[in-house]
């Protein structure tokens, strides 16, 4: 049986294809269109995960879309009951969501399927949840404590779980409009890094710091028991303004989160042209401090809900290797797995292999060992090619 898994119309769009549970191909459409962190539909991606299995197109039983616009429906009308969110933030949810929907059309497109064919065959797998099972069902553990932490997908930005064997169960959630990913996010575009997926540059600037801004940074975000957390919201705009996000093919574009009271606690924010001084880089310090105590308030939590040693990760937040590094150190969690792909662009394998255990009910047969599941090229076709450029 043929499984595709697809993200699309958000960061880091890809496909991943399953035959009888086991990965045989994925790869992100920013490899063929050469558009770092892609939005809008893997065209390339998916045509190339049919090149690599040499399936068929009327093999592919079923697709996965790690989006499910009618997830949390009962959270997003509360939310806009209560907070009255302007009406650009509606707008633009509805647009994505619209957008979300044309999947439907473009896989139909892409396949050479009906738009009946297509819908009878896809399956909408909440974003999260896609996380979730991107990691878990590709690690070596029959049994685990589960977390994914990001900015947002489909109205969540943290969730926890237990996996057992072919099944996951959720245990906790923080919704919308409290994120880790967007605490970091605000802090980033702060600090003059406004290209998508520009945390790591943040990341890798900390260790220069000292970090003497925790105090005024942990104004931000309060921790709650249990392993929640909150956002000062005063400090953010993404839940009240219509902050654009682009998400159309292309690259992805976040306009600011964060509201002029950042700039009155922390100083000038820098332009991105400003030289880097030890100002910014104490901020980056204090921040990495911040979210990875936040972090491990969220995990030491899941182990002691749950009693496991053994932990996946995923999500974008799980991208920050530095926090990954001190997990075994600052919580009880032993053993440690995060799936090469843990942004956004694992979640077409998370979808097709929650389908494929958590819908279809099949056993666990694969573990990801590796990360080369893309396009090869032999080395007297890169001769080729480099001769032919170069002449
Ligand atoms: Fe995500």
């Amino acid at each position: 049986m043929i499984i595709l898994g697809i993200n699309a119309y958000h960061g880091d769009v890809s496909a991943a294809l399953l035959r009888d549970g086991e990965l045989v191909a994925a790869v992100e459409e920013e490899r063929f269109t050469r558009v770092k962190h892609a939005a809008g539909f893997p065209t390339n991606a998916t045509a190339e995960c049919l090149a690599v299995s040499g399936a068929t197109t009327g093999e592919i039983e079923h697709v996965a879309i790690s989006r499910d616009p009618r997830a949390n429906l009962l959270r997003k009308a509360l939310f806009a009951l209560r907070s009255r969110p302007r009406r650009g933030l509606v707008a633009d949810r509805l647009r994505n969501a619209g957008r979300v929907r044309e999947v439907a059309a473009r896989v139909a497109e892409v396949l050479g399927l009906t738009r009946d064919q297509a819908g009878g065959r896809m399956h909408w797998v909440e974003h999260h949840p896609a996380h979730l099972a991107s990691t878990f069902f590709c690690s070596p553990f029959e049994e685990a404590a589960i977390g994914a932490i990001d900015g947002f997908g489909d109205f969540v930005s943290t969730s926890v779980a237990v996996g057992r064997g072919p099944t996951m169960d959720v245990i906790g959630r923080v919704y919308f409009p409290h994120s880790l990913g967007l605490f970091y996010l605000a802090l980033t575009q702060y600090l003059g890094f406004w290209k998508y997926g520009d945390e790591y540059k943040v990341m890798g600037l900390a260790p220069y710091g000292q970090p003497d801004r925790v105090d005024a940074l942990r104004r931000l975000v309060h921790l709650k028991p249990g392993g929640g957390f909150e956002l000062d919201l005063s400090y953010f705009r993404h839940w009240s303004e219509g902050v654009s996000m682009t998400w159309d093919d292309g690259e992805p574009v976040i306009g600011k989160v964060y509201t002029p009271k950042l700039e009155e606690l922390l100083g000038p924010a820098r332009r991105s042209d400003d030289l880097i001084g030890p100002r910014h880089e104490a901020i980056a310090a204090s921040l990495q401090v911040v979210f990875e105590d936040a972090a491990v308030h969220v995990l030491n939590a899941l182990h002691e809900r749950t009693g496991l040693r053994r932990l996946c990760l995923a999500g974008g937040c799980a991208m920050n290797s530095v926090l990954n590094g001190k997990i075994r150190e600052r919580t009880p969690f032993r053993e440690v797995y995060v799936q090469p792909a843990a942004g956004d662009n694992g979640t077409s394998l998370g979808a097709a292999l929650y389908v494929w255990h958590q819908l279809l009910g099949q056993p666990r047969r694969f573990v990801m060992q590796h990360g080369y599941w893309g396009p090869e090229f032999a080395e007297e076709e890169i001769r080729r090619t480099l001769d032919q450029r170069s002449a």
